[in-house]
Formats: structure tokens, sequence, C-alpha cells
């Protein structure tokens, strides 16, 4: 079997999360490349010849400008008279897509946003595919079938999810070696650690995992579907609520003029026509994150009211001119994490009826499902990752809850001292795990997925 570990051959490592992707070079600090990996796309009809089944350009990614959309388009009116002279075609529809920072929030008539992920699994395969083609060609510019692939995958990942994944790498990628990892055992080892309880809070899933001697302990798995992207949907919520204000995001301001504090902004609108919801909501978000990310905190100890009260607010200005000194709201929303039932301003139909717990239950929940022998090393070794643990006082509001929760225990949290490591941990995981020279005899190589198929990697990545 060839080796790909150490320093033969460079392998490319990429984690795909519901909110943002990171994709590199195993054995580097960073991965190259980190972007949302809410992609923008137009669906549209096309005529495609019954024999092909494909138009002969089915989409674009990010690095198309409108230039590329438009060629697409001459592309298929020629198809159609080819397809006109050998008799038979029919209608298909197909997306062109936008991916990466610049490209999936440029405005666009009737253009869609949206991610390929749902509670941490893939479920637009297509969109999947092409945020992997956006990294590896647009933004680390290899050849993908040079470089053995490490990706990414939620602990509840499914063996359908694995084979689908596995024959993506080799039959659409050509990629030479292959294999798929954890995410909490990654964030583990982005740690430096092997054994620990990860707690993972990120765009979309909260989620706590033992990982034991770099094995995941999967009855150990103990989720939730709230994540940042709610508390950031919450601010919205609670701000139309309290002070009857509705954001407007950038690409929609022609002109502002400045106004006093908590009045009505003065903008000039362009009122695009054909602007989609999913657009709309994605920018929307987009535009709160910072407010979210400079002004809010988490209280380092549980909620009280009036220890709130008398903090100092932070003043804000959002893009469209509406500002504010935000007070008791800046703790109160990221409190959604600790206790969603009781401070949500009003619960998305998404979450359906399923009773919510907060980020401290998820990971007493995992603690309790282990054996009684490892929680002690479970508890001292509690591993912060993903971007939503980066509230200023949320490391300190973890440790306070767990010891709460567990008398006479020995509490230790660890988490990247870096707000930038902190969103890359699993990558950093991967980076590390993927440049190992011991590494190499577990990649799985295209000679043993020729020979075995897709259930080579049930085998081979536990
Ligand atoms: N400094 C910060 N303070 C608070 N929240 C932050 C900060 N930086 C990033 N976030 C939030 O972290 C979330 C993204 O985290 P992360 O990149 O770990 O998620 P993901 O891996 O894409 O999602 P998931 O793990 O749920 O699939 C977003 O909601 C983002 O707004
Ligand atoms: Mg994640």
């Amino acid at each position: 079997m060839p080796t790909y570990g150490g320093d033969e051959v460079n392998a490319l490592v990429i984690d795909i999360g519901s909110t943002w992707t990171r994709a590199g070079f195993a054995g580097e600090d960073l991965p190259k490349a980190y972007f949302p990996s809410h992609v923008g796309y137009i669906e549209k009809e096309v005529e495609v010849t019954e024999a092909s089944d494909e138009p002969k350009q089915n989409g674009n990614t990010a690095a198309d400008s409108d230039q590329d959309v438009e060629m697409a388009e001459e592309t298929q009116q020629q198809q159609k008279e080819e397809a006109a002279g050998s008799g038979s075609f029919r209608k298909k529809k197909v997306r062109d897509y936008y991916v990466g920072d610049t490209e999936s929030a440029a405005w666009r008539a009737r253009m869609e946003v949206g991610g390929p992920m749902e509670h941490g699994l893939v479920e637009d395969w297509d969109m999947y595919e092409k945020i992997w083609e956006y990294a590896f060609k647009s933004r680390l510019h290899v050849k993908p079938e040079e470089h053995p692939v490490m990706v990414s995958e939620a602990a509840w990942n499914t063996s359908a999810h694995r084979a689908k994944l596995i024959e993506m790498a080799f039959e659409k990628f050509k990629c030479p070696a292959f294999y798929v990892c954890k995410t909490p055992v990654l964030a583990a080892f982005g740690t430096g650690r092997h054994t620990g309880l990860i707690v993972d809070v990120g765009g979309e899933m909260t989620s706590a995992c033992a990982v034991f001697e770099g094995y995941c302990l999967t009855k150990t798995i103990s989720k939730q579907a709230i994540g940042g992207e709610l508390v950031s949907q919450q601010i919205l919520e609670k701000l139309k609520q309290e002070n009857n204000y509705d954001l407007t995001p950038l690409f929609d301001i022609k002109s502002k003029a400045p106004v006093d504090i908590l009045q009505k902004p003065s903008v000039v609108r362009f009122n695009r026509e054909n602007t989609t919801d999913s657009y709309l909501k994605d920018m929307r978000l987009r535009a709160v994150q910072e407010f979210k990310e400079t002004v809010c905190e988490v209280l380092e100890r549980p909620y009280v009211a009036d220890l709130v009260a008398n903090k100092p607010p932070k003043p804000f200005e959002f893009p469209d001119g509406f500002n504010m000194s935000a007070g008791s709201l800046r703790y109160a929303l990221p409190e959604i994490l600790f206790n969603p039932s009781q401070f949500m301003v009003s619960r998305p139909k998404s979450l359906g009826d399923a009773s919510l717990v907060g980020v401290h239950e998820i990971a007493l929940k995992s603690v309790l499902s282990s054996d009684v022998d490892l929680r002690p090393q479970l508890l001292g070794n509690v591993i912060l990752a993903g971007g939503s643990t980066l509230f200023p006082g949320f490391v300190d509001r973890m440790s306070v809850m767990l010891q709460n929760a567990t008398p006479g225990s020995r509490i230790k949290m660890f988490a990247p001292s870096t707000n930038t490591e902190r969103k890359v941990t699993a990558w950093l995981g991967g980076s590390i795990l993927a440049s190992l020279g011991t590494f190499h005899q577990l990649w799985i190589s295209r000679a043993e997925y020729e020979e075995h198929g897709a259930a080579i990697v049930d085998k081979k990545c536990q």
C-alpha cells in the first residue's frame, strides 16, 4: 500500500460544519480556507438529451461570475439545438451555485441560500460536493486526485452517509486515499488529548461525547439542535419585539442617515425585486453576528436578573444605522444555550415540541452514560469546541454548572486559548492526525476501495 503520511504527500483536511467550512493542508497550524457552508443557488430548468441526461454545464461555483452564468445559458441553447437534431430531449432542474464568503452573499434575483447539513448530517449531497470542489480547486488550488483527503463527520453519522462520502471521494474527486474521522475525536486531538468529554457548541448543534484513547464512545453521544444560529435568530426576534426594529442588511441599503439612539433607521433601500426569503434571512443572520460576537456575554454564574441589571450596557450600531445601548439582553440571549425554554423569545417551528435542555445538561447526560470508572477522567478533561463557546464567560460558566451538578468532583476545562483556534479545533485535530508518520496505515487506499467497496469505510474508520 502506498504511504500517504509524513512528508511524502500533503494530505488535505476538510471539516464542513452547518455554518462554517474549514479546509487546508495536513501539518499546518490553521486551515487555509475558512468560509461559510451556506451557499447560494439559482434553480433553473434546462433541456437535456435523453441519452446523456447531463446538461453540458450543470452548475457553477463561487469562482464563477455572472459572466459564467451567461455562458451556461449559451451552452444550454447550443445543447437544445443539438438535442433537437438528435430528436429527443427532456427538461431537468439544475442549479447554478455560488460558494464562498463573497459569492454566497452577493445579491442576485431569485438566488436562494442554504446549507448541505441538517442536524449534523449531510442532506444535500450536490451542495456538499460543490463545497469540496470550491475548497480544493478555488481556495487550496489543488487537484484532489493528487492528495489523500481526510474529512470530519458527526459522531452520529450513519453507515449510509459514510458510504456516500467515500464514493464521492473516490468516484467523483478521484482521491488516491481517504479517511473519515469523528469530530469529537478530532477536537480531542486538536487540544492535544486522547481522552476527555468533548462539548461542541456550533452553529446548529450542541453535542457532547466521550472520547477514550482516541475512540469515540458512541453510547455517550448526547445532542440537541440548538446552537449559535438560534441565538442570532432570537436576537433579531427580540429587537423586533422590544424595539420594533427590523434589520436591513447591507445589500438593500442604498444610503442611510444617522439617527438618534433607538430611533427607526433612516434608510433608502434598493427594494431589490425577487429577493428570496432564504437570502434575506441569511443576510440578516450574518449582520447580527457582529452584534452577537462583540456585545453578548454569558454570565459566569447561574443567571440572576439583578446581577445582570447591574452590568454596564454596551453601545452598538447596526449596518442600517440603528443604534442602541445593549443592557440585559446581551446576557439574556446567550443564556438560551443554558436555559433554552426560559430565554427563547419565540420558539422556532423547526424545534418541534421536543423538550430542550441546557448545554451543561447535554454534557452531564453524556458523562452519566459512560462507565462509572471513566467519569472522573471525563470531568477532569472537559474539552470545549465550536464557535458558540466563544462568548466571554462561557468556559467559567460551564465549569460552575458542572461543578454544581457533581459536587466533590474535580472539573477541569480545556479549550484552545485563541478564538481562531476554537473555531477550528476539529480541523486542527485532523491536521495533526493526518500528518502523523504512523497514520499512513490508516488511510483507505484506492486499491482497498476497489477491492472491498464502500463497506471498507466502516471497517477502517472507527
Ligand atoms: N466570538 C464569538 N462569540 C459568539 N459566537 C461566535 C463567535 N464566533 C463564532 N460564533 C458562532 O459560532 C457558530 C459557528 O460555530 P462553528 O464554526 O463551530 O459551527 P459549525 O461547525 O459550522 O456548526 P455545527 O457544529 O453546529 O454543524 C456561529 O453561530 C457563530 O455565530
Ligand atoms: Mg461543528
